[in-house]
């Protein structure tokens, strides 16, 4: 079948194919990221790191920028606010296994944009510069920002601030096409990101509110950009990255299976979790990512609610394996 996109070319690395998983703190840790990749991913990024914290080199911090045994090529995301903090940090993260380096200018939360973190830095496009610059010339490796379009609607900086990063020597940009003031409110505006593609050479990834294949494709197509982002919408169903791989490879996208066969996946991201975590943490992180995977099935809230109140891994796997075989005695509910 004929491939209907190009690889995504990030410095020396062919990315194919041409579909990024969103990085999002306290989800995409790396036994998320080994799980949701052959549903195919090109690339994966970490969750946001603080560049700040990594001058400590805590333990947990440690454990987020290690990329040993993941499907290469991989980024690990850095944020922080002084350029030579983010060129130090991105030494770091680079002996810990990062291919790509990108550069955090998106979060909204107050807890990083107090210390004028994340998009507080798009208040400041000269300061933007001056960090792409510091990491692109701390690295061998390619250095990429992802961004939203500015701090607020008055203030739309994502042209001048991608145009700088790219005149530095960044090797590509992702554009979250919402303000920061926005957070999540209304929804992400890709003709933004289509003018970001018209305007810069390096490659352009799209990304918000992507939640179907097709609508992926037609926004890739109209848009113009290199690569789709996935973010919200392969939480619990990661069959969504396949299905616009497919729709990349020139077929039809794969039907999403039933809900016996998803909740079976999701007993198995909850192995993997309690392999690597342990019971004490693979828990409670467990909880947000089986209420996902419950989207849509029968009898959801119930279960949902009941997975909530469960301490033992034993206990929820065993409840999960009895909506399986309580959904496979009535075919016609699946
Ligand atoms: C729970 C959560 C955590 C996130 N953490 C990060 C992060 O660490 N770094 C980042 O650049 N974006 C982060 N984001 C933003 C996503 O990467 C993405 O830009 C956003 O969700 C829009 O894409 P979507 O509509 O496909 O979800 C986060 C989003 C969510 C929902």
């Amino acid at each position: 079948m004929p491939r209907t996109v190009e690889p995504l070319q990030i410095g020396s690395h062919a990315i194919w194919p041409p579909i990024v998983l969103a990085p999002m703190s306290g989800v995409t840790n790396r036994t998320m990221r080994a799980l949701y990749k052959p549903f195919g991913l090109g690339l994966t990024v970490t969750e946001f790191v603080s560049s700040n914290a990594l001058k400590f080199g805590s333990k947990r911090t440690m454990e987020m920028i290690d990329q040993a045994g993941i499907e290469k090529p991989v980024s690990t995301q850095l944020w922080g606010d002084d350029p030579a903090t983010m060129a130090a940090a991105a030494r770091v993260v680079v002996e810990c296994g990062a291919d790509i380096v990108d550069i955090n200018f998106g979060c909204p939360a107050p807890k990083v944009t107090k210390t004028n973190g994340g998009s507080a830095c798009l208040r400041d496009p000269q300061r933007c510069e001056e960090i792409v610059r510091a990491v692109v010339g701390a690295v061998e490796v390619p250095v990429t920002v992802k961004m939203r379009l500015g701090w607020s609607e008055s203030d739309l900086v994502y042209i001048d601030v991608a145009r700088r990063a790219e005149a530095v020597g960044a090797k590509a940009i992702t554009l979250h096409a919402r303000t920061a003031r926005q957070f999540y409110r209304g929804s992400a505006d890709w003709a933004h990101i289509a003018r970001l593609k018209e305007a810069l050479t390096i490659p352009v990834i799209g990304n918000g509110d992507l939640a179907d294949a097709q609508v992926a494709m037609q926004r890739m197509r109209e848009s113009g950009v290199d690569a789709v982002m996935l973010g919200r919408a392969t939480l619990g169903n990661p069959w969504l990255i396949s299905q616009v791989r497919d729709a990349m490879e020139g077929r039809t996208p794969a039907a999403t299976p039933g809900a016996a066969d998803r909740l079976r996946f999701c007993i198995e991201h909850y192995r993997a979790m309690l392999a690597d975590l342990g019971e004490r943490r693979a828990v409670p992180q467990m909880r947000k990512h089986v209420a996902l995977y419950l989207k849509g099935i029968p009898g959801a809230a119930q279960l949902r609610e009941r997975i909530m109140r469960i301490d033992s891994s034993d206990e929820a796997i065993a409840t999960i394996e009895a909506r399986i075989e309580s959904l496979e005695a009535e075919p016609v509910a699946a």
